[in-house]
């Protein structure tokens, strides 16, 4: 039986042993050291409290403590921390995962390099071993529209696998798909990654459109849709500047992880107070109070950055540069993101 390690066992992490052990790998969920109440509930037979489905049954369970235990032998190793702390887990697992046969990441973000350049994951995980002069396996960097409650509970889910390596890309699609966990390969990594944190920042403009609609009693579908096909273009956009290809936006990486993030998730509910008529900065601070990180946030931060690094890229991303102002503070949301989403005038 081949094994699969996980590396971090949040909502997602937890919820891959399903499919993976549906799939007939042997699945090792370990968990940082941010983890242990959520392993202390696994172990005691309650349902993983982020996800509120009981973890698969065979999955074993390591500690921050017994990361060696978890690797050892692993022919895969799965990524699966929230996105600020893949560096470090890569670098804590570099030696494991120079010896397996792929390394994967669900995780989604981008990372900023000690010289200021914006990279995607795959490539801050590139760059990582290649400082630490560590060989890598082919890296399988995973999107789509997967809500990890769902995968847990094993609900019908169509994922995507970018990989360079078409081979390998092909073979994960082959080994972890199930009946439920439906996987795309694809070799368009790029476009996968550029897609994953972007439609973040685009959920939030979507949920603008809801708030709008809670805040006046009037629906605005018309500005919500012109938001979702402007979104859709710009991440298609960025895709094609940074070296991939332009229809990966508009399948299951883009369209797809769009329209699951722009229901529900804390991007959307963030949006929804802003677009109600909330302060952005105060509503923000709201949640992040209750310990609700909204990822968009960060996302749309590094996405200027990353934008700007390119020649002719923001000034093709006016939707992205709205939503940022509207982050920062800006006054009038309503106005920003239809002059955004909007055909202008000829
Ligand atoms: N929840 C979903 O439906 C879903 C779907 C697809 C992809 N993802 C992505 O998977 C990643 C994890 O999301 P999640 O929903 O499991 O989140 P989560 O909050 O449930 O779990 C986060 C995981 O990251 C670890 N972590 C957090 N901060 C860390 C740090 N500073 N250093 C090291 N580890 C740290 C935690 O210990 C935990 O294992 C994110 O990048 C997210 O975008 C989530």
């Amino acid at each position: 039986m081949a094994v699969m390690t996980i590396l971090g066992a949040g909502a997602m992490g937890s919820a891959l042993a399903t499919p993976l052990t549906n799939a007939g790998w042997e699945t090792r969920l370990w968990g940082t050291w941010l983890d242990d109440h959520l392993l202390d509930a696994c172990e005691a037979g309650k349902p993983h409290p982020r996800t509120n489905v009981p973890l698969a049954s065979g999955t074993k369970l390591y500690r921050s403590d017994q990361l060696d235990e978890a690797l050892e032998g692993a022919d895969a190793v799965f990524i699966a921390v929230a996105s600020v702390g893949v560096p470090k887990v890569t670098q804590m697992a570099l030696g494991a995962i120079s010896q397996a046969s792929v390394v994967l990441c669900t995780s989604k973000g981008f990372w900023t390099d000690p010289n200021g350049r914006i990279q995607l994951l795959p490539d801050a995980i590139r760059t990582i071993a290649a400082e630490n002069g560590a060989l890598l396996p082919p890296i399988v960097g995973v999107g789509g529209p997967c809500k990890a409650n769902e995968v847990a509970d094993g609900k019908p889910t169509a994922t995507i696998y970018g990989s360079l390596d078409e081979g390998t890309a092909i073979r994960m699609a082959r080994e972890i798909s199930t009946d439920a966990y439906c996987i795309e390969p694809t070799t368009d990594e790029p476009g996968v990654e550029v897609c994953a944190p972007m439609k973040n920042v685009y959920a939030i403009a979507l949920g603008i459109a809801d708030g709008l609609e809670e805040g006046t009693g009037f629906p605005h579908h018309n500005l919500k849709s012109a938001i979702f096909a402007q979104s859709v273009k710009e991440m298609s956009i960025a895709s094609v500047a940074l070296g991939a290809r332009p229809e990966t936006a508009y399948g299951l990486a883009g369209v797809g992880d769009l329209e699951v993030t722009g229901l529900s998730g804390r991007n959307k509910v963030y949006g929804v107070r802003i677009g109600r008529g909330e302060n952005a900065i105060e509503a923000l601070a709201a949640m992040e109070a209750a310990e609700q990180t909204v990822e968009g946030v960060p996302a749309a931060g590094l996405a200027m950055t990353l934008a700007q690094q390119q020649e002719g890229l923001l000034e093709q991303l006016p939707l992205l540069k709205a939503v940022t102002a509207i982050i920062a503070g800006a006054e009038h949301p309503e106005k920003l993101v239809a002059e955004a989403a909007l055909p202008q005038r000829p």
